[in-house]
């Protein structure tokens, strides 16, 4: 009797199925919250520098993430050419977290110590330089504008509020410690940081 009522009504169906679907997603969801296996930073791991924040926005202003995901699955593709897969751990102090979906380039989660310094800006300046047959686009701007580091301080406090332990000498020091740097000198430093928390396995 009372499935014909629920058959018959298509809004307390609609009704049930979200009630159902709501409490099997949280069921799901909530818990990872509060496992430390998602919530705990791998060890060794340090809140990134002023710069490599810097050269992180401008990872995300240039629209990076569009072409390079930094998420390796546990397969053996992908740990054979990128090195140990990605764990929750390294991502928990990211916001907003760059894990990507889109790999028209390589995967860049462990891409920090693979190269020189020197090989990424002669690559960011115009990739054909170092890579003639490359499709990636070229940002020679990078080496031209400069940081006066006004915000620093302000986003590594931002940071600070959800969870990333800077030091107060970190953020007073922030804005000395970019100023005048280029975000080509930004952006490096961040590729470099990448992934390094956990030793590249190749
Ligand atoms: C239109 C897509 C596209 C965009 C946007 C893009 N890339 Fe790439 N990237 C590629 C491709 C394709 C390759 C492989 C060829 C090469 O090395 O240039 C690559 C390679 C790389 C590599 C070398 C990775 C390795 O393991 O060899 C790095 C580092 C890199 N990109 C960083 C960046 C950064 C930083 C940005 C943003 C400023 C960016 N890319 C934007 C397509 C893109």
């Amino acid at each position: 009797m009372q499935h014909e009522l629920v058959e018959k009504n298509i809004g307390l169906m609609a009704l049930l199925m979200i009630l159902a679907v709501s409490i099997g997603g949280l069921v799901q969801i909530v818990p990872l919250f509060f496992q430390g296996v998602t919530n705990t930073p791998v060890e060794g791991m340090k809140p990134r520098s002023a710069l490599e924040v810097e050269g992180r926005d401008i990872y995300i202003r240039e629209g990076c993430v569009g072409c390079h995901s930094q998420m390796i699955r546990p397969f053996r593709a992908e740990t054979e050419r990128y090195g140990h897969y990605s764990v929750a751990g390294e991502s928990v102090w990211d916001h907003p977290f760059l894990w990507g979906s889109k790999r028209t380039g390589p995967d860049l989660a462990r891409v920090g110590g693979r190269y020189s310094d020197d090989w990424h800006r002669a690559h960011l300046y115009n990739p054909r330089n170092v890579v003639p047959e490359s499709k990636m686009p070229a940002y020679p701007w990078l080496v031209e504008n400069r940081l006066d580091g006004q915000h620093t301080a302000a986003k590594l406090e931002a940071l600070r509020t959800v969870g990333v332990p800077y030091t107060d000498d970190d953020i007073a020091g922030a804005k000395a410690a970019v100023k005048g740097k280029t975000e080509m000198d930004a952006l490096v430093a961040f590729l470099q940081g990448l992934g390094t928390s956990i030793k590249n396995k190749r």
